[in-house]
């Protein structure tokens, strides 16, 4: 038996975007992914390679029990408030749910004896970065409360890991973007607020995309940023089980391309890939906005063996594309 068939993992946030991926990656690799969502931002129809348990991650009772139903032997924690500009006006929340949800996830590992987990991090607990590419050990100093919690929530692991021996991988996703090419999954937030999605509906709706500033010191003006396929992410979960389950140490490390591309090639990727414009309209910078965001991504190749080999800028495009009516899917549906 391999060491994957005999995982049985709790997926905090698996009917979210990036955890119902790693869901599919996980039980792809012959693990079984236990959903653990309490479907506020979820979906539950794609949960569809283990158990859905429909309760909230600061249940720490609900934990207790569904780890024990399901002999859970690691954890994958996505579960979280995710909006940046919400965590400004409504930082109860965030420290609730960020921060509460770790708490309550902690304490029911420690009393299961559950000693792994990997947990979404995120670029923003850099804030931002004085120089570039981003190394694990720039400085963190995040600039909202969303990068706050983040950033206590890795500290809450290194304290549990000193205390307790719990191992962890956090991994400092930078901008997740792209579908699985299935078509069984995709992005469907509500808010939507990411780049990707907002520019492919305004090409397919022709109501203008609003960039947010084009008087960045930057080649056109516009923000950078390094886009990750969600696959890519989804992959490196299962990599960073392995990693633990061979028994070395807690680490942080980039989730990233390595490469950055501005809000105006993105659009022109889209016109690239869909043969469709995406109108465009130009307004004020959005607060909180870093310039420019790019991971040096060698770490968790070094570690992990993670290597991104779906993010590029078109790939991305090609796959996420069809969920807003752009393209046919050409590749079969399982
Ligand atoms: N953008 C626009 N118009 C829009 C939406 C976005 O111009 O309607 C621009 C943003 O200003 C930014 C870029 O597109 O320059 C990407 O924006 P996203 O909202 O898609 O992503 P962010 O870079 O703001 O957010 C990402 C992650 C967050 C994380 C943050 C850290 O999604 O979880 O990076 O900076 F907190």
């Amino acid at each position: 038996m391999s060491v994957l068939s005999r995982m049985r993992v709790l997926v905090t946030g698996g009917a979210g975007f990036i955890g119902s991926h790693a869901c599919k990656a996980l039980g792809e690799a012959g693990a079984l992914p236990v959903a653990f969502d309490n479907l506020s931002t979820g979906h539950s129809d794609v949960v569809r390679w283990g158990p859905l348990v429909r309760a909230d991650v600061r249940d720490r009772s609900a934990l207790v029990s569904a780890m024990g139903q399901f002999n859970i032997n690691a954890i994958l924690h996505f579960a979280a408030s995710a909006y940046v500009g919400e965590s400004v006006t409504n930082p109860a929340l965030y420290y609730d749910n960020n921060v509460g949800g770790m708490s309550a996830l902690l304490q029911a590992a420690q009393e299961r004896q559950v000693t792994r987990i990997v947990f979404s991090s995120s670029c923003a607990t850099y804030g931002r970065p004085e120089l570039l590419p981003i190394y694990e050990t720039t400085p963190q100093v995040p600039i909202n409360p969303y990068g706050r919690t983040k950033l206590i929530c890795e500290q809450m692991l290194e304290d549990f890991g000193a205390a307790y021996g719990l191992r962890h991988v956090a991994l400092r996703y930078f901008n997740a973007a792209g579908a699985d090419p299935s078509g069984q999954l995709g992005e469907r937030h509500d808010p939507e607020t990411h780049l990707l999605p907002l520019a492919l509906r305004a090409a397919a709706n022709g109501q203008p995309l609003n960039v947010f500033g084009n008087d960045y010191d930057t080649p056109d003006g516009t923000c950078i940023r390094d886009y990750v396929h969600v696959n890519d992410l989804a992959r490196a979960h299962v990599l960073a089980l392995l990693y633990l389950a061979s028994g070395q140490k807690s680490v942080a490390v980039n989730l990233g391309s390595g490469r950055g591309h501005s809000v105006l090639e993105v659009c022109e990727a889209i016109t690239r890939v869909t043969g469709r414009t995406v109108p465009l309209t130009f307004g004020p910078r959005r607060a909180g906005d870093p310039p420019v965001l790019i991971a040096d991504p060698s770490l968790a190749r070094r570690l992990l063996g993670f290597a991104t080999n779906l993010s590029d800028l078109d790939t991305i495009v090609t796959h996420a594309a069809p969920w807003f009516g752009l393209t046919e899917r050409r590749i079969k549906v399982a």
